[in-house]
């Protein structure tokens, strides 16, 4: 691999994030650019909600390539773009920028990162299958516009808060069948699903003792799905692997949102390996030093 110099050639790229110390995008994205031998480079930036807008004027202004905006971000950044992708619209938030020559556009990659995740490494196609969603926050709104436009045959949307299930059942009501309903009445849909995706922080780093609903109706033929990715293997996929069920962690959809970002950027197929690869290896030298 030849030298990896930052010179006056090199195409910059970030995150905007608070807090985003711990953002393992920069280990990623750097990654993959050395890895395609491009010249390249992605740093993290501490903005705060009140510089938030002259971030965005920056990105114009030195001209960056392209920047990842995260928590507590993805709404308010709307605000300053000139353009928002159609489906980010529809979502309520971006997560992605991309910058042309000045005109600065906004994408959601999380949801279609999550779908590609599900298909490249538990194997699950979507198209046709029913899904069951826990929780209808921040996260879950890119997952079910996502899973409703890759052809899911009817997406069931539970949550303590019913009307916000509704309110998400709503908004992917033109691409499939969907209803928002209560944890009580899971037994209504759990027979006829094939998906069962974990969107909430129940179970997630330090409670990893704590699990959303029963599990004892899982079997052999489902696949469960946990978007935490702290612990790997949560309570909830431990006892889905205990029942025969499939299981996909979510560190997947981490690693593929950042896929199709550096796709966007680039317009070259992301590295996928190496990209998994360096956010493990981060998640490995944080550890080593707590
Ligand atoms: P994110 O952007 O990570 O999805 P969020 O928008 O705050 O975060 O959403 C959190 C989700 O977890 C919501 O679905 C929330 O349920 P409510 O809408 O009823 O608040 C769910 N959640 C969090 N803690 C929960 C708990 N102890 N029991 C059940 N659901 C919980």
């Amino acid at each position: 691999m030849k030298q990896w110099l930052i010179d006056t050639g090199t195409v910059m790229h970030g995150v905007f994030g608070d807090p985003v110390k711990h953002s393992k995008s920069p280990a990623m994205h750097n990654r993959a650019f050395r890895e395609l031998g491009l010249n390249a480079a992605y740093a993290a930036f501490h903005v705060t909600p009140d510089r938030l807008k002259a971030a965005v004027e920056g990105i114009r202004a030195l001209g960056f390539r392209g920047v990842n905006v995260t928590i507590p971000h993805k709404l308010d950044v709307m605000n300053y773009l000139d353009e928002i992708e159609e489906s980010a619209q529809a979502i309520g938030a971006v997560n992605t920028i991309v910058n042309d020559n000045g005109k600065l556009t906004g994408y959601n990659t999380d949801g279609i990162g999550y779908v590609r995740s599900l298909k490249e490494e538990a194997g699950f196609d979507v198209k046709g299958k029913k899904v069951l969603m826990l929780g209808a926050g921040g996260a879950a709104r890119g997952v079910a516009y996502a899973l409703a436009k890759e052809g899911a045959a009817a997406v069931y949307i539970a949550n303590r808060t019913e009307a916000k299930a509704v309110e998400l059942a709503d908004m992917i009501g033109s691409m499939t069948v969907s209803a928002g309903i209560s944890y009580g009445q899971l037994k209504e849909v759990q027979d006829q699903v094939d998906l069962v995706v974990h969107n909430t922080s129940v179970g997630m780093h330090p409670n990893v003792d704590e699990v959303l609903i029963d599990t004892s109706w899982f079997h052999e033929g489902l696949t469960v799905s946990d978007l935490i990715y702290n612990p790997p293997v949560t309570r909830l996929l431990r006892e889905a692997q205990a029942r025969g069920a499939k299981t996909h962690g979510g560190l997947g959809m981490f690693i593929y949102q950042g896929v199709y970002a550096f796709e966007y950027w680039t317009s070259l197929p992301a590295p996928v390996d190496a990209m998994r690869e360096a956010v493990l290896e981060a998640f490995r030298s944080e550890a080593g030093r707590s």
